[in-house]
């Protein structure tokens, strides 16, 4: 039987534009994240509150008082993390992933020196891991950006992004390299291609480019940003480990007809060519051949072929939640504009929110991206997201996530029986806080309930449920019972 790794790094993992709060304090700039607004029914009407057009945002400037932002809220983070950091603690965390708000230390983007108070603010979230032997596993960018330069310069669209990014980022690692081990350089780079405000902080619709142009130029300089920062972190720190990150969807045809199979072969391109071009260091021809067929022309910035050879990962990363399935037929494709291609599939059980369970899927994604890449692997996304209920006497009764997640931690194990080589897991929000597609409080994630609901009503007081125990003791025991 397969075992866990002993060092095997288990943990959970949560964004600072998510988790964070404190917007206004110890002089952080506002960031794209932060005007996203809650619209109410968003679940039922498929409507994306992070697909924000120029029409949307310049509304929410307008009504800046009026509306509601969650993620300046985040889950207060920012006042609370001694007592969230001792409860993961108490939990037996060896890793915690957060992330990084770049306008808490550049305000708009643009200053040449960070602002101090943020920059102590991670210093002290830092060594109270350390405190407790939790290692830090930090994005440096998960999705927010200083709205300054969506405003200024549309976001990624930009070339001078990268400029802007790779002073944040050398300013990341020269002042935190020695309290910080474990690095992903930026959060599911692929979600630019679903959403491009959320992972471009950018709008399609001021371009002078095609929207497909638009956003696959914005991503190749991302993966320019993300490649100089790697090189530059291999240069400079000593026994730390840079890795990337995508939001995996293993793809599965339809039916077993060869076009449904070709056209998810297709699809798949897209599932895998970014993390091609920062493991392997290369675009690989079938994404330059879709280029060339849809004349999607990308302005290659200078030596850009050498500059990704130079910066390849020492790890790759994955949020896992569901699988999809694909079909060649035009009326059984989910129509543009969905925010994840995701036919029904009959095998699987869904979640509140639409999402397939589909434990098995992880243990083919593992195996799938050991075969392609040979690197390790770490899942620092995965989670069931649920409505919780707070008991009379303060209980939360989630036993759904405890057989969600020991179902996943199973297929790891089988993977790894298979012989992948993970590092390890990082569970999605495991403390609760505000919903990524949804702007929403009340899809929890979390081992440990916040008392708030979607407007910000609440105490904001911690409660662990019943997965905190359960999880607690699959950490003590490495995995043993899983
Ligand atoms: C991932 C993101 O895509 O999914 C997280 O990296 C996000 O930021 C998570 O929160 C779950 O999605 P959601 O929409 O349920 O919050």
């Amino acid at each position: 039987m397969a075992k866990f790794p002993i060092d095997f790094l288990w943990g959970g993992a949560t964004s600072a534009s998510q988790y964070e709060g404190g917007h206004n304090e110890g002089g952080r700039g506002l960031s794209h994240m932060d005007f996203i607004r809650r619209i109410e029914k968003s679940d039922k009407d498929k409507v994306f509150p992070i697909n924000v057009t120029k029409k949307m945002f310049d509304d929410h400037k307008t009504h800046e008082n009026e509306y509601n932002f969650p993620f300046r809220r985040g889950s207060d983070f920012y006042h609370r993390y001694k007592e969230d950091i001792a409860l993961l603690a108490e939990m037996g965390f060896k890793t915690f992933r957060l992330s990084i708000s770049w306008s808490r230390l550049f305000p708009t983007g643009l200053e040449k020196t960070p602002c101090e108070e943020g920059v102590q603010f991670y210093h002290n979230v830092f060594q109270e891991c350390r405190k407790y032997d939790i290692e830090p596993l930090v994005t440096m960018i998960h999705y927010d950006i200083p709205v300054y330069l969506t405003e200024s310069m549309n976001g990624w669209e930009d070339p001078k992004m990268i400029e802007l990014f790779v002073h944040y980022t050398k300013f990341l690692i020269d002042e935190y390299k020695d309290e910080v081990k474990y690095w992903i350089t930026f959060n599911e780079i692929n979600m630019i291609m679903n959403s491009s405000y959320l992972g471009g902080g950018m709008f399609v619709e001021c371009s002078d480019k095609p929207a497909e142009t638009c956003i696959h130029q914005a991503l190749h300089h991302q993966l320019i940003a993300s490649a100089l920062t790697v090189k530059y972190f291999h240069e400079n720190s000593k026994d730390g480990l840079v890795g990337n990150m995508i939001a995996r969807l293993q793809n599965y045809p339809y039916t077993c007809s060869s076009k449904d199979v070709l056209a998810t072969q297709q699809q798949n391109q897209f599932n895998y060519f970014p993390t091609d071009i920062q493991v392997k260091g290369y675009y690989p021809a079938s994404i330059l051949n879709y280029y060339r067929k849809n004349n999607i022309d990308i302005d290659w910035y200078p030596n850009y072929e050498e500059i990704l050879k130079e910066g390849t990962v020492d790890f790759a990363s994955i949020s896992y939640y569901h699988t999809a399935v694909i079909s060649s037929e035009p009326d059984k494709q989910e129509p543009i504009g969905a925010f994840i291609r995701n036919l029904e599939n009959p095998y699987n059980e869904i979640t509140s929110w639409g999402w397939g369970i589909d434990p098995t899927g992880l243990r083919i994604t593992l195996n799938d991206m050991t075969d392609r890449y040979g690197v390790p692997i770490f899942i620092v996304e995965n989670g069931l997201a649920a409505h919780d209920q707070i008991t009379k006497d303060l209980k939360i009764h989630d036993e759904y996530r405890i057989e969600y997640i020991k179902a996943h931690l199973r297929a790891i194990k089988e993977a790894i029986g298979d012989g992948c080589d993970v590092m390890g897991y990082t569970s999605w929000g495991c403390i609760d806080l505000v919903s990524c597609g949804d702007a929403q409080m009340t899809k929890r994630y979390g081992y440990v309930y916040v008392d708030a609901d979607d407007k910000g009503n609440g105490t904001y007081k911690r409660y662990p449920k019943d997965s905190f125990y359960w999880y607690r003791n699959v950490i003590k025991d490495n995995g043993a019972d899983i």
